[in-house]
């Protein structure tokens, strides 16, 4: 067990829906501590190497349209375990098999538009952080 940091969002859909305070309630309420948040609309370029590790698969296109599609909240998410911890927060990728009391599963029902987004590894949460935010951005 370690205190990490991890890339935690709020997609379109979750802003579009007003479900913004809801999930920052959820992960203040874990104990975690956010140490960098902004809304933003995420560019083109960003949304592709966001992905990158899907480029070339059937819904890509799709989802960099919808993570452009509008605003969105990226925060750097601090605690215990942090990253898997919000991955289990969050439930599975698709709704459909996320359970009860996730985020995907208590407030989503579809796969291009679950809600929220976080980093799946170490490695994954240090270069999402590093492409969303500077050093210098994080309190
Ligand atoms: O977001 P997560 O890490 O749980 O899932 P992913 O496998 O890394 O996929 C990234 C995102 O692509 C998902 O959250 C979905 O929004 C989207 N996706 C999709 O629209 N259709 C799929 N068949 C798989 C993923
Ligand atoms: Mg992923």
């Amino acid at each position: 067990m370690a205190v990490e940091q991890t890339f935690a969002m709020v997609k379109p859909d979750g802003v579009r829906r007003g479900l913004t305070g809801t999930i920052i309630a959820r992960l203040e309420a874990k104990g975690f501590t956010i140490k960098a948040m902004k809304l933003m609309r995420i560019s083109r370029e960003l949304a592709e190497r966001h992905y990158g590790e899907h480029q070339g698969k059937p819904f890509f296109e799709g989802l960099v349209s919808f993570i452009t599609s509008g605003p969105v909240v990226a925060m750097v998410v601090e605690g215990e375990n942090a990253i898997l911890e919000w991955r289990k927060m969050m439930g599975a990728t698709n709704p459909k098999d996320a359970a009860p009391g996730t985020i995907r599963g208590d407030l989503a029902t579809t796969i291009d538009e679950n809600v929220v987004h976080g980093s799946d590894a170490p490695a994954t949460a240090e270069r999402e952080i590093g492409i969303f935010f500077d050093p210098g951005e994080l309190v």
